[in-house]
């Protein structure tokens, strides 16, 4: 039984292991999972990033669609950025804030995770918060892409 930390409330339940610590390497490939929000199967995933696990949904904020170039690979090249595939947003992998792309000034939606004793936990009764208009709804215009790196240009 993993501790709660000293944020966690009695509501929040109890956390779930998610991975080892040693599945997430350093700008690595994501562990992929799936959870429940707003009634519906959202995929997310978790990945460290300057030693910090972080997890996001994997859904764009521009377009309800998954990001990653290939299963389980969000960062660009250099391992700074996380990409979307789509459109090519530019997240911070830190906080999910996007720094450039269609949807600059917006962020990932972030889901709670923990690491601790060599795994990390996620809590799946942790509420995330509400999708704003247009993460509820799609976009159907067309925007301008910026070309997307080749998938055999990836580590
Ligand atoms: S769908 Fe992600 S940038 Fe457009």
């Amino acid at each position: 039984m993993v501790p709660l930390p000293p944020t966690a409330t009695a509501t929040d339940a109890q956390p779930q292991r998610l991975c080892a610590s040693t599945d997430l390497l350093e700008r690595g490939r994501a562990h992929a999972f799936d959870l429940t929000w707003h009634g519906q199967t959202v995929p997310a995933f978790a990945l460290r990033f300057e030693g910090r696990v972080v997890a996001y949904l994997n859904r764009c904020p521009h377009v309800p669609v998954e990001m990653d170039w290939q299963p389980g690979h969000f960062l660009d090249q250099d391992g700074r950025w996380i990409l979307c595939a789509i459109h090519g947003a530019a997240y911070e992998p830190a906080n999910g804030h996007c720094v450039a792309g269609p949807c600059a000034g917006r962020r990932l939606q972030a889901v709670r995770v923990l690491e601790q004793d060599g795994a990390v936990f996620w809590w799946p009764q942790a509420p995330l918060a509400q999708p704003t208009r247009s993460e509820s709804s799609p976009v159907t215009r067309p925007v301008p892409t910026r070309a997307a790196p080749p998938p055999e240009a990836l580590p």
